[in-house]
């Protein structure tokens, strides 16, 4: 699981001390869930550390901010540099990057928009998400509990409220023994996991939920899109039943924290012949090598970073 400390947390454009990283107990984010984040993967690859698709998580960062109403004071630039700045104060790798936009104020009053919007991003060792056999793969099933129709709460911006379900989902897995839970949507398809999204391979063809099943859209999703569609298979975006899911040759996870998670098992039904098979196996091998900067096609993906943390000096505007 994650550990979660790290040396510097940039707050509002100051790096602090972790131990000094501190909102209001009454901030109004922490009361109703308003609040979105992101989670960022760093590696080091061959010419050094770098962030995996960065441009993407900060861009959904700010539509995730905007639609619940928060202007985040720093450009889409400004922020892409603050989360390079934190990594690179925070030396470790791999790491995850976790920036948050917040109102940290008191302010108490769920329609309350008056407190001021925050950003804070923290860089903290990653380690294995989905336990340490998650290479040969994990024990899943189906949660009593599934994800919120987009009507109430939209799956496509990344926000802690959304996260509610998920909690819970994720804890019935866990006491119940499995490694994770797969939440279907309000009509009974198959959705994603608690963090990542889900794939399922049958006659050669990749097939994954679209957004009409309430998913998050999630970066390591569409970096597979594109490598299994590189590599030549059939990618389709459609509703994914249950039977599809239990019948299926292959299924795997997705996720920046995940990686790529070949699923072993749903409930008692064993998927496919063995775990990862052996599409899943080809596109991880892909996915791991472009993660650290050994797939020259897809370098692009990796922003490097910088080796000295320079001030941060930028004022809110
Ligand atoms: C609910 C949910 N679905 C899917 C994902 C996968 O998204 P990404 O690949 O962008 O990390 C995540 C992780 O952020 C998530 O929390």
């Amino acid at each position: 699981m994650m550990a979660a400390n790290g040396k510097k947390i940039w707050m509002d454009g100051r790096l602090v001390d972790f131990a000094d990283a501190h909102v209001h107990v009454l901030n109004h984010s922490l009361h109703y869930g308003v609040g979105v984040f992101e989670g960022i993967r760093a590696y080091v690859t061959p010419r050094g550390p770098a962030i995996f698709r960065l441009k993407e998580h900060v861009a959904r960062l700010i539509t995730s901010a905007r639609f619940y109403l928060m202007q985040i004071p720093y450009s889409a630039a400004e922020i892409e540099r603050a989360v390079l700045e934190t990594q690179a104060a925070n030396p470790t790798y791999p790491s995850y990057i976790r920036p948050l936009v917040y109102r940290g104020e008191p302010a108490l009053g769920v329609k309350n928009l008056t407190g001021k919007v925050s950003l804070a991003i923290a860089a903290i060792p990653a380690k294995k998400y989905l336990g340490e056999g998650s290479e040969a793969g994990i024990r899943a099933k189906i949660s009593p509990f599934r994800k919120p129709h987009s009507d109430a709460l939209p799956s496509y911006a990344k926000a802690a409220g959304n996260y509610l379900s998920g909690y819970l989902a994720g804890a019935d897995a866990t006491l119940d023994g499995y490694e994770e839970a797969i939440l279907l949507d309000s009509n009974g398809y198959v959705a994603e996991g608690t963090g990542e999204n889900i794939f399922v391979v049958r006659n050669g063809t990749v097939y994954t939920p679209g957004l009409e099943s309430d998913i998050l859209l999630g970066i390591t999703r569409d970096t597979v899109i594109r490598i299994a569609t590189d590599l030549g298979y059939p990618v389709v975006q459609k509703l994914v039943s249950v039977n599809e899911l239990l019948s299926a040759d292959e299924a795997f996870f997705t996720g920046t924290y995940a990686e790529i998670a070949p699923i072993k098992s749903v409930g008692h039904n064993v998927i496919g012949i063995k775990a990862p098979g052996p599409v899943t196996q080809q596109v991880m091998s892909v996915f791991q090598r472009a993660l650290v900067g050994k797939e020259p096609k897809y370098t692009d993906w990796l922003a490097p970073v910088p080796q000295l943390a320079p001030a941060m000096t930028r004022t809110r505007r």
